[in-house]
């Protein structure tokens, strides 16, 4: 079994097969490129989640799923049925998760940045609970509550951060000082205004109810000992808020779980991690009564494939290329943006057979615009499909018309 087969995405009769069916029957009923989402997949990441808090946390787990990871109808009305939340951080984001079914008392508005027409729009949808990202951010929201919605009963979340931050890249890394890269972090309140947060939302007339952090995206082991160290901090941040008068309702320790995205890739202990935080909340923190958790990558990354079609293989200065009819940045951008970011590549068409070192090269004219550089590959023949794993998530949702390129269709099976 290869290490990247799962519920969804299968090695069977020589073929790919992804929910049951050959990766070149989906191209050629559907076309390329065109992304390919396994339900079961995404209901078994769902699930593994879930058991893994279970054991140690006996309150309420909201599992928000941050919906920017990908915001496909289907996906959305899948995990609504499933009782998930939602994190959305747009007030696209917002309507997208009300037309797929989801009560506005289960949203959480987790936004940056966000200005008088985000916050107007988020006001209206009552029973929304709003994130403040920012100590700043309290007077405007305040002066369009009193101003347009005088009386409404607003439910706030403070967005702390809590001085360390993890993540498999320095664009990723949302809490700290300064990322990894030396780019100062503009998320979150620092640790000696949060309290002040507190107690302007409450005179503003919001009712603070929950202490948000999130630390980064893509985690693997080496980012274990920064976020359980993050899980001691959020506690003791909770406990201050809570003996200042706040009646905290649920703790949001946001998303991050990295899925495999490679083989040789250390894999967050997750199950460790969910024991050790809800063992650390109930025993210090006996009134909370919900843990939330927004999980993006983890639930919905390796349930999906891009497939794409070979143009033509290509041999240049020594390196072989198969160039594909679809691109990184406009299509699938992680490699582009993000230097380590890595995606399997498997020739979907004759995935068993002799593998040699293959550039797997966009449609674009940037020569970053590789979706695999010298990835083992069954030398492609043209005509033949690809499939870039882990495109589940942020694949469709950061796509473009880049080049004026249309952009790839979905489907979830
Ligand atoms: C506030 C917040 N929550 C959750 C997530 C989801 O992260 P991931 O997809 O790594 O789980 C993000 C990602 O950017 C985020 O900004």
């Amino acid at each position: 079994m290869a290490w990247w087969e799962n519920e969804g995405l299968k090695l069977s009769g020589g073929k790919l097969r992804i929910a049951g069916r050959t990766a070149d029957a989906w191209a050629a009923s559907q076309g390329t490129p065109l992304f390919v989402y396994s339900r079961r997949r995404i209901l078994s990441n769902l699930a593994r989640l879930r058991a893994a808090f279970a054991p140690a946390w006996s309150g309420e787990l909201r599992v928000c799923y941050a919906m920017k990871a990908n915001p496909f109808p289907g996906i959305l009305g899948l995990l609504r049925g499933e009782g998930a939340w939602i994190d959305a951080v747009s007030p696209r984001e917002v309507r997208a998760a009300r037309a797929a079914g989801f009560p506005s008392s289960r949203i959480l508005f987790t936004g940056t940045s966000l200005g008088p027409a985000d916050l107007r729009s988020a006001f209206a949808m009552r029973g929304l609970t709003i994130a403040a990202d920012a100590a700043e951010m309290i007077p405007l929201m305040a002066s369009i509550r009193k101003r347009e919605f005088p009386g409404r009963t607003v439910r706030v979340f403070i967005r702390w951060n809590p001085g360390l931050g993890s993540g498999f890249n320095p664009k990723v890394i949302t809490a700290g000082e300064r990322s990894a890269d030396g780019t100062p972090i503009k998320f979150g309140i620092e640790e000696g205004r949060v309290l002040e947060a507190f107690q302007a939302a409450a005179a503003a007339g919001f009712r603070p109810v929950g202490l948000h952090q999130h630390l980064g995206s893509g985690w693997t082991a080496d980012d274990y000992p920064t976020v359980v160290q993050a899980v001691d901090r959020m506690i003791d941040m909770a406990r201050t808020v809570i003996r200042s008068g706040f009646d905290l309702e649920c703790l949001d320790f946001g998303g991050g779980f990295g899925p495999r995205y490679a083989e040789d890739q250390r894999i967050f202990p997750l199950e460790r991690y969910a024991r050790t935080l809800g063992r650390a909340v109930a025993k210090a923190l006996p009134g909370i009564r919900a843990i939330a958790v927004e999980p993006g990558k983890f639930l919905v990354a390796d349930a999906g494939a891009l497939l794409v079609r070979v143009n033509y293989l290509k041999k240049s200065y020594g390196n072989w290329f198969a160039c594909v009819d679809a691109g990184t940045f406009n299509t699938l951008p992680r490699t582009a943006i993000y230097g380590q970011a890595f995606h399997q590549i498997v020739n979907a068409s004759r995935p068993a057979g002799r593998k040699v070192p293959v550039t797997v090269a966009g449609h674009l004219c940037e020569t970053g615009d590789v979706f695999g550089k010298d990835q083992p590959l069954v030398v492609p023949r043209p005509g033949e499909v690809l499939a870039i794993l882990g495109a589940g998530a942020y694949g469709r949702s950061m796509a473009s018309e880049f080049n004026l390129r249309p952009i790839a269709p979905e489907v979830l099976a």
